[in-house]
């Protein structure tokens, strides 16, 4: 009787785990597909197939599970373009679906003061973002909007710094920080770049380190949870944070790693194959013309408008290179 008990439940236990394994293995598989979809829009929208990307994402708005997301991308295309007042309505129904109750009533001070926590961090920004526009800022509302929808893209990873990927990937690292963009915040000091500056209509002589309308292309993370902060003088906590994050660092192109080095530490522990999915669903960015264009694009004072970044030949150049090494466990 015992042993027949004891074989049912091995039975029924096994059954459990391979529904869970099928049910797991399903929700990335589902998951991967939206995914997919809405990369493939993203980099359309960004290689000269603006229409067709615009018709994806208007499709995949209708489905209340990319809502969101959709709206976001469909924004983000007239916002590197410089064209703000045609990405806000979009910004605002994405968030307005992701945060459908009523707003928390705070007032501007109190939301402002809330800033660099994580804890409903898009929607903070979102509610201080229908301030501003209420009060006539727009750039400042579009940027608190884009701000918020990137952290909801982010499925609640955050900023960790350049230096615990350098533990694990210190060939990578060794490379990347020999080039211009991991030096970017070096050059906002005075001094540095001076002919460049100057060329640019930018003061050589000025102080520009702690300009946020710099900081957002020439750091990463700015404005995000565990992201770059223009730190207090004395305060070691906030310098060593902004020191981690100074310039466009792994974060800065590959999306904040705080969830997905989780998961590619027991990746590395269990040496056990992976699909890109897995990473993507908390937060990693797939790497490629979308996660250049947030700072590549004609919201950066030296470019003109209707300037396009040229992706295919930008990413051969040096400068956007490092050591790339086959990877072992991933399998797509
Ligand atoms: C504990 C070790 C560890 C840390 C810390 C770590 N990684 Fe990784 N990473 C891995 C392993 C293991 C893989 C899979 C490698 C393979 O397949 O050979 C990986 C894969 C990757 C990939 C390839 C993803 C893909 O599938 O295309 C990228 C990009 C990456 N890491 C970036 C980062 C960044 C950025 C950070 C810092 C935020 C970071 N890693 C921190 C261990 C780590
Ligand atoms: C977080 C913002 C940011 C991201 C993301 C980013 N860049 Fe950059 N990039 C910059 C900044 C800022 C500079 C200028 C660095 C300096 O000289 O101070 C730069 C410089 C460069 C340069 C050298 C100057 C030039 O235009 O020839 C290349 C090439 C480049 N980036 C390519 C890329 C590519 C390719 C990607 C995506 C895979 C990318 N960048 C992602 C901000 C960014
Ligand atoms: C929207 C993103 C963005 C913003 C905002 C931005 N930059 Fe940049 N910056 C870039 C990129 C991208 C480059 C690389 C130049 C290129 O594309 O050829 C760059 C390059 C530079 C360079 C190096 C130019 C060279 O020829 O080597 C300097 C200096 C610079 N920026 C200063 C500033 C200052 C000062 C501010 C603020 C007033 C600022 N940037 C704001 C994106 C930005
Ligand atoms: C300017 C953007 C940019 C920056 C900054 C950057 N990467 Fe990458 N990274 C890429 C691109 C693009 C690829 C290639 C993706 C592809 O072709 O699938 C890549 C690939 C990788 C891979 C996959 C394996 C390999 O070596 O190709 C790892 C791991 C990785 N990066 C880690 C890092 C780490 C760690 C840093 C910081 C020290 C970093 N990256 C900084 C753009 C960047």
């Amino acid at each position: 009787m015992r042993n027949r008990f004891s074989s049912h439940i091995k039975f029924y236990a096994s059954l459990c785990v391979f529904s869970l394994l099928a049910i797991t293995i399903a929700a990335f598989a589902g998951a991967g597909e939206v995914y997919d979809k809405l990369d493939q829009a993203a980099v359309d929208a960004r290689s000269g197939k603006v229409e067709q990307a615009q018709a994806t994402l208007t499709s995949l708005l209708k489905d209340k599970a990319t809502t969101v997301m959709a709206g976001y991308e469909l924004g983000l295309i007239h916002y590197e373009n410089g064209e703000v007042e045609k990405a806000m309505p979009f910004f605002k129904d994405a968030l307005s679906a992701a945060f459908p109750g009523p707003a928390s009533g705070k007032d501007e001070q109190a939301l402002t003061a809330l800033l660099h926590q994580e804890a409903d961090a898009a929607r903070i920004r979102y509610e201080l973002g229908v301030i501003c526009q209420s009060q006539g800022k727009q750039d400042q509302a579009a940027k608190l909007f884009r701000d918020g929808l990137n952290i909801i893209s982010s499925k609640g990873a955050t900023y960790v710094g350049v230096k615990k990927c350098k533990s694990c990937h210190f060939k990578q690292w060794n490379s990347w920080r020999k080039t211009e963009m991991a030096k970017a915040f070096e050059s906002l000091k005075p001094g540095v770049k001076s002919e460049e500056k100057t060329k640019l209509k930018f003061d050589p002589n000025k102080d520009y380190t702690k300009d946020a309308t710099c900081l957002g292309c020439h750091t990463s993370g700015f404005g995000i949870p565990g992201g770059y902060i223009v730190p207090a003088d004395g305060d070691a906590e906030a310098q060593n944070q902004a020191k981690d994050n100074a310039g466009v660092t792994c974060e800065g192109c590959h999306g904040p790693g705080s969830k997905a080095n989780e998961i590619q530490e027991e990746i590395k522990e269990n040496k056990r194959p992976y699909k890109f999915a897995e990473l993507r669903a908390v937060g990693f960015h797939k790497a490629g013309v979308r996660s250049c264009t947030p700072c590549h694009n004609t919201s950066d004072p030296g470019k003109e408008p209707g300037y396009h970044f040229a992706y295919e030949e930008k990413r051969k150049e040096k400068e956007a290179q490092h050591e790339n090494i086959e990877l072992k466990y991933r399998q797509d």
